[in-house]
């Protein structure tokens, strides 16, 4: 009977990856492996029973949904034939990867066992390496194309963290992001809440044991003229949220 497990391999090569991702590699008949930087694949390619790479699907110009639902396809093909499947995506693979979610829903709904295990994403670095505490204010977590088109309003008491900055705004696949413009859009936005001048941090985690992560401090206004590449980009709240002494009093705080 077929059986699906995502894993995540986490952002930095080899050290992020968990004990339970690698086991669930080892032990797959079948592994499939998206996007990932070289020591990683290298690694699944020589642990894996047999390893195949999804990305050969992608193809510059192509809508990327278009991709995605080929991912799909093939991935629950080789569950459908009875296999023992391991998908492994970089991150956290539940972290903005539909088509992780999509087949351990499909393969569930078709009878078979699909679980996901947890990896170390963007987010998780950014905590770690800019000493944010997304408790202590609350968090917002967007995909950058997605807050723009359905016009999220940031609360600016909060921090914002945006993903997928570096493709803003492109719904096909291309090797040579950077939509500019985009950004300028993404920009004339955020100013619009929290003021030309506040401060926000494009953040890339680093990659490697030995390399450290890209962390450039900018105003709002000077962001488009980064490269922003694999960057996720971290809004600081503009000022602390009130405390509502009507809900202290009630819960007896002094
Ligand atoms: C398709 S999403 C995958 C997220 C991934 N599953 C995770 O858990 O981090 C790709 C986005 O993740 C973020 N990302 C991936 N690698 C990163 C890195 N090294 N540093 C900062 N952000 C990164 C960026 O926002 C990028 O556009």
């Amino acid at each position: 009977m077929g059986l699906l497990t995502v894993v995540g391999t986490g952002i930095k090569s080899l050290a992020h990856m968990t004990t339970e991702a690698a086991a669930a590699i080892r032990h797959a008949d079948k592994v499939l492996y998206g996007a990932g930087e070289p020591l990683t694949i290298d690694w699944i390619v020589r642990n894996a029973k047999s390893a195949e790479c999804l990305d050969v699907l992608y193809e510059e110009g192509k809508d990327r949904m278009l991709t995605y639902n080929a991912m799909a396809e093939v991935i629950l093909s080789y569950v459908r034939s009875g296999l023992k499947v391991c998908v492994s995506f970089e991150g956290h693979p539940g972290i903005f990867v539909d088509v992780a979610h999509r087949c351990i829903r499909t393969a569930r709904t078709e009878g078979y066992q699909a679980r996901m295990l947890p990896g170390v994403s963007a987010q998780d670095c950014l905590v770690a390496d800019i000493l944010i505490d997304p408790a202590e204010y609350g968090c917002q977590s967007f995909e950058a194309t997605d807050f723009l088109l359905r016009g999220y309003k940031p609360d600016v008491t909060s921090m914002l963290v945006l993903w997928q900055v570096g493709c803003i705004g492109l719904s096909t696949f291309s090797r040579n992001r950077q939509p500019k413009k985009n950004v300028r859009i993404l920009t004339e936005v955020l100013e619009t809440s929290y003021g030309a001048d506040h401060p926000v941090i494009a953040y890339q985690a680093a990659l490697f044991s030995v390399s450290s992560p890209t962390i450039v401090e900018t105003p709002l206004r000077r962001l488009p003229e980064y490269d922003l590449g694999l960057a996720t980009l971290y809004v600081p709240p503009l000022r602390e949220g009130l405390v509502n002494r009507e809900y202290l009093a009630r819960f007896g705080i002094a």
